[in-house]
């Protein structure tokens, strides 16, 4: 049977979704995307799952580095995750708008989203047009324990 493309699309759209700043370093060249595809995978060790753009810059960044970081963005940072879809002129242009330190792995950490994890990957799916990595949280620091940036709240719309 055919699959009801109308039904699938306002399905998977109801799939509740956080937004995100994943952020990857290659070398001297960092980069930084706006993910919401993002979902814990285990307790222990602890996983997170993400799903990236296979011809995004960051998807071969990831894939040869083995490493990325996930930035957990505030309620009011509508603004900052916006910045970090739109195009740049050159890579890691995006965080010209986003002071951020390099965390114990290497990884850019946002000094102003709520705090960030560093992940090392230990899987990945490869199929369709985005890869679905998964990583192993090897360091978190917390700047503020508030109100996480959701996407039904921004008016965004990323799946179907
Ligand atoms: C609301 C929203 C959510 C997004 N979520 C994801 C995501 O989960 N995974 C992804 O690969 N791209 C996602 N994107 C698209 C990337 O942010 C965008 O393609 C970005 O330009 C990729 O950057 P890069 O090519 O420098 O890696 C999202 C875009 C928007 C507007």
């Amino acid at each position: 049977m055919d699959l009801d493309l109308v039904a699938k699309k306002a399905l998977l759209r109801k799939i509740p979704h956080g937004l995100f700043i994943c952020g990857v370093r290659e070398g001297e060249e960092v980069n930084g995307f706006t993910a919401s595809w993002v979902t814990q995978g285990s307790f222990e060790p602890p996983l997170v799952v993400m799903a990236v753009r296979a011809e995004g810059s960051s998807h071969g960044i990831i894939e040869r580095t083995k490493l990325f970081s996930l930035n957990i963005l505030g309620v009011d940072q509508k603004e900052l995750a916006a910045v970090f879809f739109k195009p740049q002129l050159a890579m890691g242009g995006r965080f010209e708008s986003a002071p951020f330190q390099f965390g114990e792995f290497g990884l850019p950490l946002l000094d102003n989203a709520l705090g960030g994890v560093e992940c090392e990957l230990v899987g990945q799916v490869v199929h369709g047009d985005h890869t679905v990595f998964v990583g192993e949280v090897r360091s978190a620091i917390l700047h503020k324990d508030c109100e996480a940036l959701n996407l039904a709240s921004t008016g965004w719309s990323y799946g179907g």
